[in-house]
């Protein structure tokens, strides 16, 4: 016999104006489970969970609790009904201690500082049945991203949340503190605890999902189990068709080495080492993932590469034997680099410029777009919508401001411009973070493509899946060191795991 489900939505619909954000979806989620709500961005997600949470009130449709019709008004009268949401952006306030926080909102009868010391230690119960380590005086400025996320979840579980919801937690997170999380959410599954987990990528969601439900354009396309599909069939079940998670790549002759580093050591913020003696050549026709943990050198090494950091004495960096060492990033970009950096608004584009404007950043100065001295704006134009078109950047007009369009979407606009620059060398720093699946697919084809044709490319991803499926050799960074190298049809995701976890460093 089936179990009552602690919590079921039935039939929800909502619309923004010109927007259908729920289309008559259903789903239920039981006690002791972790039920995923997976979908690309806009797929309505957050609408539904903003629904459950009484912040929004849907147009039609029912919300069931413990099998009882619930009338969900406010986040407080969700709380009451012991539903918990973990929001994308935290709710933190930053100059009071995770105790104040987690006190705010609690009713009570006696005053707020008694009240502190048994919040206090009621957090401190809460942090070691879950394994949450937080230390209830500490100021919430002072914790990091993950810990933030792990005072939200107490505040939560400080109200008796039986249902959690967690919507993206793991967006803002290092792969270490993902196992940590997910390792805190089975201990809550097992005590019982219902919840709802807000994702899209894939190798989580089959990781620590007992159910799975797939959003598109706000209908659901489907209910499964990871037992029952695979990263393939979800992709395909959110995207809508079918997708390439790994592009075909034809057999190419390697060429000459295009990009050089030699001993190649960079100092990072803080004055101490981020890079140590790198030493990897990127030839014509492959591709080079640079595999590891963000934080162990990629970045440092990635903006050295770009001129945009100085390295140290006695390394060298040359693009086909041009000596780039001590280049500025312009003269680097001159001698055939195109730089995808991972920071797309700070590095990669300028947020008020309108999309033409980003687009043309680097070439405006050639000679095909000026007629004399002037500009020739029609024919600029055309070059711009051509790129838009081309590379599919979803965007209302070339002069929309780029700071408007998602993220995925910048994305798609700077590698426009950066592939159409003809480089010899290609450095992209997490070429689909935070990208749709779809633009994903067309990213890695477009490399896949310059690398057919003799481009060297360096890619630098946290994401093991992306350098398995599109790189041709893998260099695994740990601590600022190249640690390892291996051809791809050699290289297991184990290995590269334990590499990237210092496992193979030599004491
Ligand atoms: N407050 C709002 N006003 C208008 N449109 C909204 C609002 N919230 C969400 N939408 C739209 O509803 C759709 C679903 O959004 P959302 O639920 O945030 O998706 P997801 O969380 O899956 O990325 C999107 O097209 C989005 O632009
Ligand atoms: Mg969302």
């Amino acid at each position: 016999m089936e179990h009552t489900p602690l919590l079921s939505m039935h039939n929800i619909t909502k619309t923004f104006p010109g927007v259908l954000a729920n289309d008559d979806v259903s789903f239920d989620v039981r006690n002791g489970e972790v039920h995923t709500l997976l979908g690309e961005n806009g797929a309505g997600k957050s609408t539904l969970m903003k629904i459950l949470f009484g912040l929004y009130k849907p147009d039609s449709g029912e919300i069931r609790l413990r099998g009882e019709v619930a009338s969900i008004t406010s986040p407080t009268s969700a709380i009451e009904q012991r539903v918990g949401m973990v929001h994308q952006h935290f709710m933190l306030v930053p100059t009071l201690t995770v105790a104040e926080n987690v006190a705010l909102g609690l009713t009570s009868s006696r005053g707020f500082r008694t009240d502190l010391d048994v919040v206090s230690d009621r957090i401190t119960e809460i942090s070691e049945q879950y394994g949450l380590s937080v230390d209830p005086e500490i100021d919430v400025w002072k914790l990091s991203v993950g810990e933030r996320q792990r005072v939200e979840i107490i505040k939560a579980l400080y109200r008796d949340a039986e249902l959690l919801v967690l919507d993206e937690p793991t967006a803002v997170l290092t792969p270490q503190e993902v196992a940590d999380l997910f390792v805190i959410l089975r201990q809550m599954t097992d005590a019982g605890t219902g919840i709802i987990f807000i994702s899209h990528k894939l190798h989580e969601v089959l990781e620590l999902s007992d159910r799975i439900t797939v959003l598109r354009n706000g209908r659901v396309t489907g209910h499964t189990t990871p037992a029952e599909t695979s990263r393939q069939q979800l992709a395909d079940m959110m995207v809508g068709r079918e997708v390439k998670l790994a592009p075909d790549k034809p057999h190419v002759d390697l060429g000459l080495a295009r990009l050089r580093l030699r001993n190649l050591s960079v100092k990072g913020d803080r004055g101490t080492m981020a890079v140590v003696d790198a030493d990897l050549d990127v030839h014509a026709g492959e591709i080079v993932g640079i595999a590891g943990v963000s934080g162990n050198g990629q970045r440092e090494l990635a903006e050295t590469v770009a001129g945009l950091r100085p390295a140290e004495a006695g390394s060298s960096v040359s693009i086909d034997d041009v000596d780039l060492t001590t280049a500025t990033p312009a003269r680097t970009r001159a001698a055939g680099l195109s730089y995808v950096p991972e920071e797309r608004m700070k590095d990669g584009a300028v947020g008020e410029f309108q999309v033409s404007e980003n687009l043309l950043l680097i070439n405006h100065a050639e000679a095909r777009f000026r007629r004399g001295p002037l500009f020739d704006f029609a024919k600029i134009r055309d070059h711009c919508q051509e790129l838009v078109d081309q590379f599919s950047v979803k965007t209302p007009s070339l002069a929309t401001p780029t700071s408007s369009l998602s993220g995925g979407n910048i994305q798609k606009l700077i590698m426009a411009r950066e592939l159409e620059s003809k480089p010899s060398v290609i450095l992209a720093a997490q070429p689909t973070r935070g990208v749709d699946i779809g633009a994903a697919e067309y990213i890695h084809s477009q490399l896949v493509e310059q690398r057919n044709e003799g481009v060297a490319i360096l890619m630098i991803s946290e994401d093991l899946d992306e350098i398995l499926g599109l790189a041709d050799r893998i260099a695994v960074m740990f601590e600022g060191r190249i640690v390892k190298v291996v051809d791809r049809e050699n290289a297991t995701k184990e290995e590269l795991g334990l590499a990237m976890a210092g496992a193979e460093v030599d004491a």
